[in-house]
């Protein structure tokens, strides 16, 4: 980890929003604080890191960032602990994970330290816009886009970098009906689906519409190859328990190293549950589905939290799982989870990153 101390400049808002703000109508990234952080790379370095009102930027149209989607971004949640204090929920994980995104996308890296103190400092000046409602918590959104005005297809030689933030609730709000997804892909190996590149969304709009038009809420992207294999769910990674087992495809060029997942499995070892990644068929599911073998099954992601699946499609049958209420694992996984993220039990990971 290279070591940067933060110099920034802040210029707060004469107006807060925060009052006229109804935090029990909070539809997710529909609500931004006050201020946002921003940075510019030029001459081979980070500088000019500010924390501004939230508003426009100035950008010329020919910024390639638009052009050839040099653009990636980072999702990760600050809580309010039990105690009033704040923390910031495996900041270093992110940071990392940016970094990697950003060779990925032949983009400049940001010191881990510079990437942690510009979030914790956002935070910081928005801290009374954390939620503290049970599942509520403020979602952050770091992005890094192109912004040489030069049509020429190389990498630029600027960007920005902006911090973005929202009070959010759930993101789901009932147990989802997913189908295996097996006419689009969302990723194929030597591609950049491990990166948290911004037209790998651009890829899934199109695929997701159709889903949610046919009645799913989501779907299970599957191998580029064949679509015999379950790789992700929507914008969160996929888990399933079988026979007493917790099994999650393994992290490849297709998958997104999710902080969540990395999480659910550290918290599933702690509870003595043994953990498979590796490759997960759909038959298999579609076997544990009809034998009872199948007892859970969920996405995990920081907007999807732990998101239970009621039911699974594959080939137009649908396959109907336990009732979501029922399930040992994944409920006592999310209670643990919350517990330790909102301050309620001791953080033995060294999880939260106080602010
Ligand atoms: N997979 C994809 C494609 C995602 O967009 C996300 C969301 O960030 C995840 C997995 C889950 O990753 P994390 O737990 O780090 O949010
Ligand atoms: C996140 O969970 O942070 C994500 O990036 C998902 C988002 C695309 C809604």
């Amino acid at each position: 980890m290279i070591t940067e101390t933060l110099d920034l400049k802040i210029t707060r808002t004469a107006h807060s929003r925060l009052a006229e703000t109804d935090f029990n109508q909070l539809q997710f990234g529909h609500t931004f604080t006050d201020h946002m952080l921003v940075a510019d790379y030029a001459d081979g370095e980070w500088k000019n890191f500010q924390i501004l009102p939230y508003g426009e930027l100035s950008l010329l149209p020919s910024i390639s960032a638009l052009h050839y989607g040099q653009a990636f971004f980072e999702g990760l949640k600050a809580y309010k602990q039990q105690d009033g204090s704040v923390s910031v929920f495996r900041p270093d994980k992110n940071a990392a994970r940016f970094n990697k995104s950003a060779q990925r996308l032949s983009m400049p890296e940001m010191p881990e330290d510079l990437f942690i103190q510009s979030v914790a400092a956002l935070v910081d000046v928005e801290r009374d816009w954390i939620p503290t409602a049970d599942n509520h918590s403020l979602y952050i959104r770091p992005v890094m886009f192109a912004t040489d005005p030069y049509l020429g297809v190389v990498a630029s030689k600027t960007y920005k970098f902006v911090v973005l933030t929202c009070p959010v609730g759930p993101y789901f709000t009932k147990p989802l009906r997913v189908k295996f997804e097996t006419q689009y892909t969302r990723a194929a190996e030597g591609g950049f689906g491990y990166a948290k590149a911004a037209g790998n969304y651009a890829g899934a709009m199109l695929p997701t519409r159709k889903a949610i038009e046919e009645g799913f809420d989501q779907m299970i992207w599957t191998d580029a190859k064949e679509h015999l294999y379950a790789e992700e769910m929507g914008a969160a990674n996929v888990m399933f328990m079988i026979d007493g087992k917790l099994i999650t495809p393994s992290t490849r060029d297709t998958i997104l190293d999710g902080v969540t997942r990395d999480t659910v499995l550290a918290l599933a070892h702690d509870m003595g549950i043994p953990v498979e990644e590796r490759r997960v068929a759909i038959s298999e599911l579609v076997e544990g589905a009809k034998s009872g073998k199948l007892t859970d099954a969920f996405g995990a992601g920081t907007a999807a939290t732990i998101a239970p699946i009621g039911t699974i499609n594959y080939q137009g049958e649908d396959y109907k799982l336990s009732d979501p209420a029922t399930r040992e694992f994944s409920n006592k996984l999310f209670q643990t989870l919350n517990d330790i993220r909102y301050g309620r039990v001791s953080d033995t990971h060294g999880w939260n990153y106080k602010v």
